[in-house]
C-alpha cells in the first residue's frame, strides 16, 4: 500500500517536484494525491496539474480566521484520504486545527541546521551570521516556529564567496535528497518519536 501524500506548498514547489519524482520513479512508498497552495500563482499548483495530480488554491483571505481557513484545508485533506501531509515552502505557521486533525503527520523541510535559523531566509541569516556550516532540516510540526523533533539533517559548507543564492542552491540540493527519504522512513513505520527525539527504527523494528 502506498501511502497516501498532501503537500502543501506557497511557491516554487521544487521539493514538491522532488517528492512527486521519487514517488513516480518508486523509489518510495509513496503516492501525492493532493496539492494545496494558499497563494494563487504558486508554480507549485502547476507542476501538480501536470503531474496529473488533483491542485488546489485554499486562500486564507476568503475565511474568518487562521481556525476557519485551516479547517478548510483540514477538510481537502482529508477528502483525498491524506494519511501524512508535507510542507514544502508552505510560509505559514500551522495551527492547532491542522495539528489536531494530522498528530505526528505533519512535516516539514527547512533550509537551515535547526534549531538554529528557523523563521524566514534561514540561508540569508546563517550566510549574516558567518558560520561555515549550514545545511536542511526535516522535523515533525508542532505549534511553534521550526521547532519540532528532527527527522533528518543535512550539512553543506558555506563559503566566503557565498551569496545567498549560492548558497540556497547547495542547501536545495540536499533538500530534493533527503525530503524524499524522510518521507520513505515515516511510509515504512520506521519514526519512533521519544520526547525531543526521532529514532530511525531499522527495517526489523530496532532502534
Ligand atoms: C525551500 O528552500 C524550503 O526549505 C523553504 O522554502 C523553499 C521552498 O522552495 N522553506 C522555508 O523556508 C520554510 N520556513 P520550493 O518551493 O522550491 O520547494
Amino acid at each position: 500500500m502506498l501511502l497516501r501524500v498532501g503537500v502543501l506548498a506557497s511557491g516554487r514547489g521544487s521539493n514538491l517536484q522532488a517528492i512527486m519524482d521519487a514517488c513516480r520513479e518508486g523509489r518510495i512508498p509513496a503516492q501525492v494525491v493532493v496539492v494545496i497552495s494558499d497563494q494563487e500563482n504558486a508554480f507549485a499548483l502547476q507542476r501538480a496539474r501536470d503531474a496529473g495530480i488533483p491542485a488546489l488554491q485554499i486562500k486564507p483571505e476568503s475565511f474568518a480566521g487562521k481556525q476557519e481557513y485551516e479547517q478548510a484545508v483540514v477538510s481537502a485533506l482529508k477528502k483525498y484520504q491524506v494519511e501524512l501531509v508535507c510542507l514544502a515552502g508552505y510560509m505559514r505557521l500551522v495551527g492547532k486545527t491542522m495539528l489536531d486533525a494530522f498528530p505526528n503527520r505533519v512535516i516539514n523541510i527547512h533550509p537551515a541546521l535547526l534549531p538554529a535559523f528557523p523563521g524566514l531566509h534561514g540561508q540569508r541569516q546563517a550566510l549574516e551570521y558567518g558560520v561555515r556550516f549550514s545545511g536542511c532540516t526535516v522535523h515533525f510540526v508542532d505549534e511553534g516556529c521550526d521547532t519540532g523533533p528532527i527527522i533528518l539533517q543535512a550539512v553543506v559548507p558555506v563559503f566566503d564567496t557565498d551569496t545567498e543564492e549560492t548558497l540556497a542552491e547547495r542547501i536545495l540540493e540536499q533538500e530534493h535528497r533527503i525530503y524524499p527519504e524522510a518521507i520513505r522512513l515515516f511510509a515504512e513505520g520506521r519514526l519512533r518519536i521519544e520526547g525531543r527525539r526521532v529514532l530511525i527504527e531499522d527495517c526489523q523494528g530496532e532502534a
